[in-house]
């Protein structure tokens, strides 16, 4: 594109063909194409009719530009009138420069305008449900869901899914560079452990049988290592039945690696080099690295989170040192039976009304605590309900623990469960303590903006108070800390694994670990977790076939692409970079997704629908 097209070719077709294809981009077009005749294809935004003037703003991918058609030009003028809203059309016409005092700076195109000679209606648009345009955010998101195409025609949709292609070239560019080799795996597959129920596919031909879509392709991954394929990645969709949020889809993408010989360090310091290198090419910041590690009880203990959002900088504290020889009774004895008390500082806490300290234990009673306890320092003074049973001593060292002042408020929680106190007042953390303090934070430097850590030394399994059984806190092919293997008979709560979460602002991005590759101690792995030889055989045979053919140590992880996009677009959801997502019900609303389908077809597939029980 580029060339100045030749405006005396006739006859003119009615149709769409070179004549009418475009010669440059709407947004492209610069002073240097003044006195140019050329055209454009595009979509009409806007149109405002001026004292006979009729000016349209007409828009492709790379931006807008004003096409204006003047009287003089009779019959084009008069058909121009109809033109609507998000018309598609192709012009003709005339670079210019705008009248004096009509240009606007705030445009790359506001300095010229497009007077057109002639143009012809491409495709007319229905009246539209929503105006396309940077408002459509208030717009109900189902309805934008339905007509996402239209939704998707707006600035920043499209500015978010083409950072997004940026991110799946640069990720290529980057593994490929170090000797990663791109392999697909199947999607018609047999289910993959990762915490979430399969999507399940009938089989026509082999009645009664299903494939699982994949959660992982972890299976396939660690038996690509075996194949000697030594570094493999894939940017692969996974499929999970799980309850939807802001940040969870039934299907989403992973950045997949796996690495055989390696280490721990290895796989986290190629991740590090291509955070770097992703965060400069898209957003020009510089990280450093490497990034903070933690160990996941210290994340709990301190943030109540195996999640931190380190932008914000509030640590929880633990106040047994205070209560466990103290007259408050209830903690005392909480304390004796191996629990714990905790508790979260929030500053400026003291300004909280009676009314809001109680709805806040209401909160914390919700996530399951038995009571909370608020303390406030006004004017000085230690004001709370636990403050008669502390001695004066207790109380200055309660305040030098939790490092609080005056104006600022404590909430603390006494309960039987170390996880269960973390996991509270992690919550409320997030919730009381979030908005002063990031605030202040996002003005600051790049590495305050961009809170990125390493979860590291998980545990391997964690008890199923429901199932009465342990399962895995990562999946079942997660490697234990060597050290610690002979506790797989003894005590499998007390086994870190080796395993890495990677952290940004709060927002689990990416996890991964070095894995079993010894078929014996896969097989352990599986006994730990209550499932009996004969089971794993039939659901994981394959794979323990393959662990016994000369498998070499390896190890992976797999990055969130819908997270970490939703990162760089500064988005809220990671719908706002998915082109077609699904809503909380797993519906995508555009295509009609799931639907009932013929009974010829569930015949086919010997499948019989049974009424919902409502
Ligand atoms: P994991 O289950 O931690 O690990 O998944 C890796 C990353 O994928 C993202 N993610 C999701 N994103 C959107 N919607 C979802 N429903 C969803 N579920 C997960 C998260 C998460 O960190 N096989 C292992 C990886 C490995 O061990 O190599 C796995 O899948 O960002």
């Amino acid at each position: 594109m580029g060339n100045t097209i030749d405006t005396n070719k006739s006859p003119k077709p009615e149709f769409f063909d070179k004549y009418w294809q475009r010669s440059h981009l709407c947004g492209s077009i610069r002073e240097d194409l003044i006195g140019r005749s050329i055209c454009v294809n595009g979509w009409v935004r806007r149109r405002r009719d001026l004292g006979g003037i009729i000016f349209i703003e007409l828009w492709d991918y790379t931006g807008p530009v004003q096409v204006v058609f003047n009287p003089e030009a009779g019959a084009v003028h008069d058909k121009a009138g109809d033109l609507r809203s998000e018309y598609c059309i192709a012009v003709r016409g005339l670079v210019t420069k705008r009248p004096e005092g009509t240009d606007n700076p705030a445009l790359a195109t506001g300095f010229i305008e497009i007077v057109a000679s002639d143009f012809l209606l491409l495709s007319p648009s229905n009246p539209l449900p929503f105006e396309v345009g940077e408002n459509t955010d208030r717009v109900d998101e189902n309805l934008r869901l339905t007509y996402r195409y239209l939704d998707l025609r707006r600035e920043r949709m499209q500015r978010n899914l083409r950072t997004r292609g940026k991110l799946y070239s640069f990720t290529r560019n980057y593994l490929d560079g170090n000797s990663f080799v791109e392999i697909e795996t199947p999607v018609l597959t047999k289910a993959t452990p990762e915490g979430a129920r399969d999507y399940l596919v009938p089989s026509r031909v082999n009645t009664g049988e299903f494939y699982a879509l994949p959660q992982s392709p972890q299976l396939f991954k660690q038996i690509l290592m075996v194949s000697g394929f030594d570094r493999y990645y894939q940017i692969v969709k996974c499929f999970r039945d799980e309850d939807l949020r802001a940040d969870r889809q039934p299907e989403f993408t992973q950045i997949d690696v796996e690495m055989s010989y390696v280490v721990e360090d290895d796989v986290m310091n190629l991740i590090e080099g291509y955070m770097k290198g992703l965060f400069k090419t898209i957003l020009s910041v510089d990280l450093e690295t490497p990034f903070l590690r933690m160990d996941y009880w210290d994340a709990m203990d301190l943030y109540g989170s195996d999640k931190p959002d380190l932008r914000i900088p509030t640590k929880l504290v633990n106040l047994a040192p205070i209560f466990e020889n103290g007259s408050f009774e209830p903690f005392r004895k909480i304390l004796e039976s191996g629990g714990v008390v905790r508790a979260l500082p929030v500053a400026g806490g003291a300004a909280l009304s009676r009314k809001e300290l109680s709805d806040i234990e209401d909160r914390a009673k919700k996530l399951g605590a038995g009571g909370l306890a608020a303390f406030q320092i006004k004017d000085g003074d230690l004001k709370g309900p636990l403050v008669k049973f502390m001695s004066d001593a207790d109380k200055s060292k309660l305040l030098e623990t939790a490092k609080i002042g005056d104006g600022d408020a404590l909430f603390v929680l006494a309960n039987p469960s170390r996880l269960k106190a973390c996991n509270i007042l992690g919550t409320l953390r997030l919730e009381l303590c979030r908005r002063n303090e990031s605030d202040e934070a996002s003005q600051t430097s790049d590495s305050d903006k961009w809170k990125f850590l390493w979860v590291v030394r998980f545990p391997l399994f964690e008890w199923d108070e429901e199932e009465k059984r342990w399962s895995a806190v990562h999946h079942p092919f997660t490697s234990p800390v060597l050290e610690q293997l002979p506790q797989m008979e003894t005590d499998p709560g007390s086994i870190a694994a080796r395993a890495y979460d990677i952290v940004l602002n709060g927002s689990e991005i990416g996890g991964g670990s070095i894995r079993i590759h010894d078929p014996q101690v896969q097989a352990k792995a599986f006994s730990c977790l209550g499932i009996k030889p004969e089971e794993a055989r039939e659901r994981f045979g394959f794979f323990l076939d393959a662990l016994s053919y000369g498998t070499p140590p390896h190890g992976g992880i797999a990055l969130g692409v819908d997270r970490l996009a939703m990162f760089l677009c500064d988005g809220q959801s990671i719908r706002d970079v998915m082109a077609f997502p699904k809503t909380q019900k797993a519906q995508c609303l555009l295509a009609g997704a799931p639907s009932v389908v013929e009974d010829k077809r569930l015949d086919e597939l010997k499948i019989k629908c049974v009424p919902a029980d409502d």
